[in-house]
């Protein structure tokens, strides 16, 4: 959650962390700091706020001079977001400085040992325990005291320490957090994420666990957790620098909205050959795939939300009973796994805590897995069975819009080729829905030309303080994604209801000039959809529905309707998502919010 950069090379490292640790406020914002070594000892500047607060702070800080040092964005775990709580945190002889990311669950037992040897606290953090532990381990030798501190830590943690004594090099850990170092020439990088870097090194090692990099100007040297030097093949990004930029786009949001088409095109392109879906499974072969008997799918947040659409899809293709659960609660539910169950991990980051510890007790179960990633490398893609990787691109904006389409045309694809693989998909129906999936890119553009009548509607309605969406089967998934866009971006309350359900109780929050959304794309359930949002209307509420062109009853049944291109069942969801993502901005964007790093969230989330 909270982003780390470092840098040991020759130029002035101020102003390089500063534009660095931009490039990670998606993680974290609730305040921000660096430390550098300069001739006399390590100098921290750090404060609560944004990034911009603490550019402010060191805007005439000569002091702050130094050719290496390291800076931190946080998102608040232990401690409020105050000046003292922010990193780097120093030890209390000012000779070790830590910046950190994640959680030490062992924290409140390591504080009272280190209280015990006379060391004394000025923050509420974890981090600060760190930074004492590792003194308290320093005996003149660096990289002997953070090994023997972090065989005390448990919990997860990227760390970047400095040490007084070495003011030319930088130390970094990692356990179950991300940390890439970025190679360059005469100079090397530390950072959470690769957009930090990518303006300075394409060449990147992807620490393991528990694994120690020494860093020094000319030489990095990696050492595993028993101190055996380990060596990694660095590996390139290919990454377009201008897709880490906003290009124009007020937000990143809005830019990541317009790109869905193409990011579509890239995930599915490769992966039809003619009319078959050609998947790059290594490890789940068919043969695999015939014998599951059961599927999981299992996530967090949006993808989770993709996920839901995944198990209706897969289950009504395939036959399998398929759960789609969240990962946070998945590996506490006592889940039923074994040699033929396939579990399915969805995460855009690669590196959710949750995402990633449900991907171990699947493993640890016995099932086999496969993840749904965007970014390459990263923990689940390297620990699950095999990847199928969405080629959305950086995704900036904490809101995820593009990496969720992404997912969805990868499930769609992994739907496809299972009820292939397994008998249930006859030649004909395959052709027809691989040219639904190869028309999407231009009917996702299309939508996307025509924002003016969302903008419209928002300007309606963002003032309302509660709004609910409803919708059945695929479209409550929809739901479900929509009410969680707004919601976590413009504040405003809102709840996803499966339509069939809201007599059940919800709907005795409808009241006069209560806005309901209705999805309403389903062709099956669509008289159903009409009769549920005739039962809110005669209860004083105002809708809103999305529907396909051309489908009945559903303008008079309403206030207003967008209506979405006619397409297949199958694909219709990768079209319907895009009003209601855009109807989350502009609300958002009326109220005045902080669209891209709304408040108490992060984009990835690295703490359970
Ligand atoms: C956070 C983000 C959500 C995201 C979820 C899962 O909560 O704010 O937008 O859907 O994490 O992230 P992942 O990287 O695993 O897809």
């Amino acid at each position: 959650m909270c982003g780390i950069v470092g840098y040991v090379g020759e130029k002035q490292a101020l102003s390089l962390l500063l534009d660095s640790l931009e490039k990670l406020e998606y993680r974290g914002y609730d305040s921000a700091g660096v430390a550098l070594i300069g001739a006399d000892g390590i100098k921290v500047r750090k404060t609560s706020g944004y990034l911009s607060a603490l550019r402010e702070l060191t805007k005439d800080a000569e002091d702050l001079q130094g050719t290496v040092g390291m800076g931190h964005t946080r998102w608040a775990t232990h401690g409020e977001p105050t000046d003292v709580n922010s990193h780097p945190h120093l030890s209390s002889s000012g000779r070790v400085a830590v910046v950190h990311n994640g959680i030490i669950e062992n924290y409140a037992e390591l504080r009272t040992f280190l209280m015990g040897r006379g060391y004394t606290f000025q923050s509420e953090t974890d981090t600060e325990i760190v930074a004492q532990l590792i003194d308290s381990c320093y005996r003149g030798d660096p990289l002997a005291a953070v090994q023997e501190a972090v065989s005390e830590l448990e919990g997860s943690f990227a760390l970047g320490i400095l040490f007084e004594d070495y003011p030319w090099q930088m130390i970094a850990v990692r356990k179950d957090s991300p940390l890439i170092v970025g190679l360059g020439e005469g100079e090397n990088f530390i950072a959470s994420d690769i957009p930090a870097l990518i303006k300075h090194t394409r060449n990147i090692l992807r620490l393991g666990e528990r694994e120690v990099a020494v860093i020094g100007r000319d030489c990095v040297t990696v050492f595993d957790s028993r101190g055996e030097r380990v060596s990694h093949e660095p590996q390139r990004v290919e990454w377009d620098i201008d897709s880490a930029e906003r290009g124009g786009y007020e937000h990143f949001m809005l830019k990541e909205i317009m790109e869905q088409g193409t990011a579509i095109s890239k995930t599915i392109k490769s992966r039809l050959v003619g009319d078959e879906i050609a998947l790059e499974l290594k490890n789940i072969t068919p043969e695999v795939l015939r014998k599951i008997d059961k599927v999981y799918i299992v996530a967090c947040g949006s993808a989770f939300h993709a996920g839901v659409i995944g198990k209706l899809l897969i289950q009504q293709m395939t036959g399998l009973n398929v759960t789609a659960d969240l990962a946070s609660e998945f590996r506490y539910s006592y889940p039923s796994l074994d040699e033929n169950t396939l579990c399915i991990i969805i995460s855009q980051s690669g590196e959710t805590i949750d995402t990633l510890f449900a991907l171990r007790e699947a493993k640890r179960l016995g099932a086999h897995t496969i993840s749904i990633v965007n970014v390459v490398g990263s923990a689940i893609a390297n620990e699950s069975e095999d990847v199928l990787y969405t080629h959305a691109g950086p995704e900036i904006a904490v809101a995820t819009t593009k990496a969720y389409n992404t997912q969805l045309a990868v499930l769609y694809l992994l739907a496809m080729h299972m009820a292939s693989v397994r008998g249930m998909l006859d030649p004909n129906e395959r052709k027809r829905l691989v040219a639904s999936l190869r028309a999407l890119p231009v009917q996702v553009d299309a939508l996307l030309t025509n924002r003016a009548q969302v903008q419209h509607l928002a300007s309606l309605y963002f003032n309302h303080r509660d709004i609910f969406f409803i919708g059945r089967n695929l479209d409550y998934a929809l739901a479900l994604e929509g009410s969680l866009k707004l919601k976590e971006i413009s504040y405003i309350h809102s709840e996803a209801y499966a339509a069939g359900e809201l007599k059940h109780g919800t709907i005795s929050l409808i009241e006069k000039g209560t806005l309901v959304i209705a999805l309403c794309t389903g062709s099956r359930l669509l008289e159903k959809m009409v009769s549920n949002i005739r039962e809110v209307r005669a209860r004083g509420a105002q809708v809103i529905s999305i529907a396909q062109e051309g489908a009945p009853l559903v303008e008079e049944a309403s206030d207003h309707v967008i209506w979405l291109p006619k397409s297949d069942a199958f694909t219709v969801p990768s079209l319907s998502v895009i009003p209601l993502q855009l109807f989350a901005y502009f609300v958002a964007a009326l109220k005045g919010c902080n669209i891209d790093k709304p408040r108490n969230l992060a984009k990835s989330v690295t703490v359970e």
